[in-house]
């Protein structure tokens, strides 16, 4: 793929990069006031949210730590919240710490219903998910994120971390997706 076939695959710009940055300095903010003194610990599923990670992190002026892992859900049938294959695991112990999962986007919410499971039973002081995306018109299992940054339409979108078959991630606004 060259330059020219990448560019003509991006419909339009949905969420500007300013747009992206601004609610990431809100969230982050409030974030901050809320966890301070806490021992608080960003989760990141990878690999669509490490840019939203990389950012939000540096919005929290709290003190915190990171931590990564990547996750494979599997499922019997189209309305099931299926099973969860972690392919890496974190590499901290979670009990002691407030959890926030930082996620990409919410789409049918099986990956974040199986990872969000896992996680709790590990005993963390307190759990939450933040998602820069959520699509809620095509939820397949019950699931809520407590701060979504920005609500879309049924669109697959690209960019910011997201991608369409590996490419894309690199750009730094999120875009409508040219599936024709
Ligand atoms: P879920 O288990 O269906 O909620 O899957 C969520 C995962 O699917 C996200 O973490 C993304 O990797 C991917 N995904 C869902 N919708 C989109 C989209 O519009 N663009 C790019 N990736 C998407
Ligand atoms: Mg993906």
């Amino acid at each position: 793929m060259n330059h020219k076939e990448f560019e003509s695959k991006i419909k339009r710009v949905l969420i500007s990069e300013e747009e992206i940055h601004n609610r990431i300095r809100e969230v982050g903010s409030q974030v901050s006031q809320a966890y301070d003194g806490k021992p608080l610990l960003l989760v990141s599923i990878l690999k669509g949210a490490y840019v939203f990670l990389a950012d939000f992190s540096r919005a929290v002026s709290c003190p915190h730590k990171i931590a990564f892992m990547c996750a494979k859900s599997y499922y019997e049938n189209t309305s099931s919240a299926g099973v969860v294959n972690i392919t890496m695991d974190l590499d901290i112990d979670i009990s002691g710490y407030h959890v926030l999962i930082i996620e990409d986007i919410i789409d049918t919410g099986r990956t974040l219903k199986n990872v969000l499971n896992l996680l709790k039973a590990r005993n963390p002081q307190s759990i939450k998910v933040i998602t820069l995306l959520d699509k809620p018109e095509r939820r397949k299992v019950e699931l809520e994120a407590d701060i979504s940054l920005f609500t879309i339409p049924d669109h697959f979108v690209i960019g910011y971390g997201l991608d369409c078959a590996e490419y894309y991630r690199n750009l730094p606004y999120i875009a409508e997706y040219d599936e024709t």
